[in-house]
């Protein structure tokens, strides 16, 4: 793209897409109470009016699905944005594509391309020419982007494509700063989908192979966010957020 958006406002605007909950919704916070003007974007009306109370200052929602082309050029049109990007965020999550690659459906990971591959790269390209000069685009991978955990083969097909387009997108949209953090295990709501009784389950087995003895929390992997954001001096960079969990000894 050949123009950006004028310079750095005093207050700086953050745009969360998948705000409004867990690892997104804790970054909008802390960049909110930090004082940034932030805005939070998911698909859920009342999820987002709801995260909005919780993080309150000045948090603007916008209802929009990432999946859909029509949404995102609404939400990046002049009319709908308040002011230009300093720092983007993307967290919108999808669950499609895990399994034992024997019996991984083909279709079921090409969903989980649809839900977060695709969405980031629109998202992103929407983006331009709304981000400030010396803007910060975060992404969130993951850890089975670069692990050999079993089972997560397809997921490690979805993020490790997005892992490997940030060293490129840094030096080709410099001097706007491109990086990624990888969370391991986190416990966000992302986990309700599993049985609850279940989920214990699988945290305790987790936190017993993990160097630091747990799962992780959405506000450590926003401190992650945040210092990748409004550090200057990085770039293409992808950080894990993992305890450890990735290591390849473990302890
Ligand atoms: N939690 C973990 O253990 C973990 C581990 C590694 C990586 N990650 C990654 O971290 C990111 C955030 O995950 P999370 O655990 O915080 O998940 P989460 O609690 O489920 O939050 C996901 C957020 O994205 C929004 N969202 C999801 N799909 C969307 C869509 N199509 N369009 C617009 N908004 C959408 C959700 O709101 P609506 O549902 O209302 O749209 C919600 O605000 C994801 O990319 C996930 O893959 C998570």
């Amino acid at each position: 793209m050949a123009s950006s958006a004028p310079s750095t406002t005093p207050t700086p605007h953050v745009v969360v897409m998948g705000g409004s909950s867990g690892i997104g919704e804790a970054t909008a916070a802390l960049f909110a109470a930090d004082g940034a003007a932030v805005t939070i974007t998911g698909r859920d009306r009342a999820k987002l009016d709801e995260a909005a109370a919780r993080i309150g200052g000045k948090t603007t929602t916008h209802r929009m699905d990432a999946t859909d082309q029509g949404d995102i050029d609404a939400f990046f049109t002049p009319l709908s944005l308040t002011a230009p990007i300093d720092h983007l965020v993307v967290a919108v999550s999808g669950a499609a594509g895990s399994g034992p690659f024997a019996e991984l459906d083909l279709d079921d990971l090409a969903h989980g391309f649809d839900a977060k591959f695709w969405p980031h790269l629109r998202i992103l390209k929407a983006a331009l020419p709304h981000l400030t000069e010396r803007a910060s685009v975060t992404l969130i991978t993951a850890a089975s982007a670069r692990a050999a955990f079993p089972g997560t083969s397809g997921l490690a097909a979805i993020n490790g494509a997005l892992e490997a387009m940030i060293p490129p997108l840094a030096v080709e949209l410099a001097p706007r700063r491109v990086n990624a953090v990888s969370p391991g295990v986190i416990d966000t709501p992302w986990w309700s989908r599993v049985p609850e009784e279940q989920r214990k389950e699988l945290f305790a087995g987790l936190a017993a192979t993990t160097p630091v003895n747990r799962v992780g929390r959405p506000e450590e992997v926003a401190q992650a966010i945040n210092s990748l954001a409004t550090n200057g001096f990085i770039t293409g960079v992808v950080l894990d957020c993992t305890g450890g969990a990735n290591l390849p000894t473990g302890r």
